[in-house]
């Protein structure tokens, strides 16, 4: 599943939605939007593609929603504290609408598509309900809510990958992007409400994945991340059927864009990961070494029950796998405690992984059930809430030690860093990431600026940051 393998904001229900500001509109209705995105990256990418179907509908964007004739709030149903946020949200919104009864409020995404009508009738302050396949719509839905209606489309569709759309990049650093390479889900883990929120799975035409990483790179960007639910099942032919284009062929039509073009991807399946998407990541030194792969649970009655169709056994292997092809490749994951049924054997399972692998990085959760997911529909949520935390915190204690591990091992070395900007603290330092993802900070120099590639010495580290100078 995705949630994306950008770390500040993958697994980013948990931070502050974001406000997503529209440059530019070429026929001014006059109307301002204020769009907010929660939770994984595939949502984050979504809002860029309403902003475009919007702003050909004449559509200028703000970020105060306090000005706003439009709110959108792009939604999240992964766990049940995402949905929470969003209502609190909303909440926040009544007050601007109660003074501008003519605001549209609509929300967006797979809150949406999860509740459907039944949104209207629980927050009477929404307008407008729109599904993730359903954007191309919105401009006809806010005529519906001009008139007086409330509009509701949460179709989903077995074709919709908006290939042709170009995303209008919203609060872009101008440096990295998003390209969204298939959408929906086939998987049926049990513990997912995605695949019922984004529907089946469909790969987007290669040809335009590879036009969009050109466009960006000739805008000047220098970083892809390409996104799908289980990237390493991408599957493309052309109408004629000539022309097939695996995972693995894709990133090498991506890598080909451009030496100085970066591609990083999110997220992999450990069952569909291939020996021959590793050896294209190993040829192509800008193909990031770098893989978020989820193991979820290191137990393999548990992965049975969860429906991930791999056991423990194959996920080592495929871990060393990617030792052995791509010996310095950063590991992450996502972990889930206390899903139903797990013993105390079974949680250390969890964290006996942990120690076999020592990830990078990892989102870590404890389990929420998800009305109308399988799990749901099949088994009792019987592990109690605190036992569900205390696994958490020491899955949580593990990743810090790990963590901070892997990055104490990047002392002394060298890393290329793109640059992305200053860093949160200090105008004095410039942050970036490495080629294993890891955040890097370094002193501002006159040499080099914002998109370009420096090497830098790794001099110490924080838990995962790494920090030090620019060498030659
Ligand atoms: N409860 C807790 N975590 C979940 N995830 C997905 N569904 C649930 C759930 N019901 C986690 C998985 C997934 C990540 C994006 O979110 O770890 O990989
Ligand atoms: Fe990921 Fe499984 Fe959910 Fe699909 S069903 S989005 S693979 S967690």
């Amino acid at each position: 599943m995705l949630e994306l393998n950008i770390p500040s904001k993958e697994h980013d229900e948990a931070k502050q939605g974001q406000a997503l500001v529209l440059e530019a509109s070429k026929n001014n209705n006059g109307r301002k939007l204020y769009i907010e995105s929660y939770g994984c990256a595939m949502n984050f990418s979504d809002s860029e593609i309403v902003a475009s179907i919007l702003a050909d509908d004449g559509f200028v964007t703000t970020a105060d929603f306090t000005e706003a004739d439009i709110v959108f709030i792009n939604t999240c149903s992964i766990r049940e504290n995402a949905e929470v946020r969003v209502r609190n949200r909303l909440k926040q919104f009544s007050a601007s609408k109660a003074k501008n009864p003519g605001m549209i409020v609509g929300v967006l995404g797979c809150m949406a598509e999860r509740l459907k009508a039944k949104f209207l009738e629980e927050e009477k302050l929404v307008d407008v309900v729109v599904g993730p396949d359903a954007y191309r719509d919105l401009p006809n839905l806010i005529n519906k809510v001009d008139d007086g209606n409330k509009a509701v489309n949460v179709l989903l569709s077995r074709e919709e990958t908006y290939a042709d759309i170009n995303p209008v990049r919203l609060n872009s650093n101008g440096i990295s992007a998003f390209i969204s390479i298939m959408r929906g889900c086939d998987n049926m883990c049990s513990f997912c409400v995605v695949p019922f929120t984004r529907g089946r799975e469909r790969s987007r035409d290669a040809h335009s994945v590879v036009k969009e990483a050109q466009d960006l790179f000739a805008a000047g960007y220098r970083e892809v991340t390409l996104l799908g639910q289980n990237v390493d099942s991408y599957k493309w032919a052309s109408e004629d059927g000539t022309e097939k284009v695996n995972f693995a062929q894709l990133l090498e039509m991506v890598a080909l864009v451009s030496p100085d073009l970066r591609v990083r991807f999110s997220t992999s399946h450990p069952k569909d990961i291939t020996d021959e998407v590793l050896t294209t990541i190993a040829k192509y030194e800008n193909i990031c070494n770098y893989i978020h792969l989820p193991v979820q649970s290191g137990n393999s009655r548990v992965l049975e029950i969860m429906n991930r169709t791999y056991d423990r056994h194959w996920y080592m292997e495929r871990v060393e796998a990617i030792r052995r092809i791509i010996p310095e490749c950063a590991i992450s994951t996502d972990i889930i405690t206390g899903f139903c049924s797990e013993t105390e054997e079974e949680h250390q399972d969890t964290l006996s992984m942990m120690d076999f692998v020592k990830y990078e990085f990892a989102y870590m959760f404890s389990y929420s059930e998800r009305p109308g997911t399988p799990a749901a529909k099949k088994f009792k949520d019987d592990i109690p809430e605190d036992v569900k935390q205390r696994r958490l915190e020491e899955v949580i204690a593990k990743q810090q030690i790990h963590s901070h591990y892997r990055a104490q091992q990047r002392i002394g070395k060298i890393e290329k860093v793109l640059i992305e900007g200053f860093s949160k603290k200090s105008k004095n330092d410039y942050c970036g990431r490495s080629d294993q993802n890891f955040m890097v900070i370094f002193p501002v120099g006159d040499a080099y600026k914002p998109g370009d590639y420096v090497n830098v010495l790794v001099e110490k580290t924080t838990t995962a940051t790494l920090i030090g100078k620019v060498v030659q």
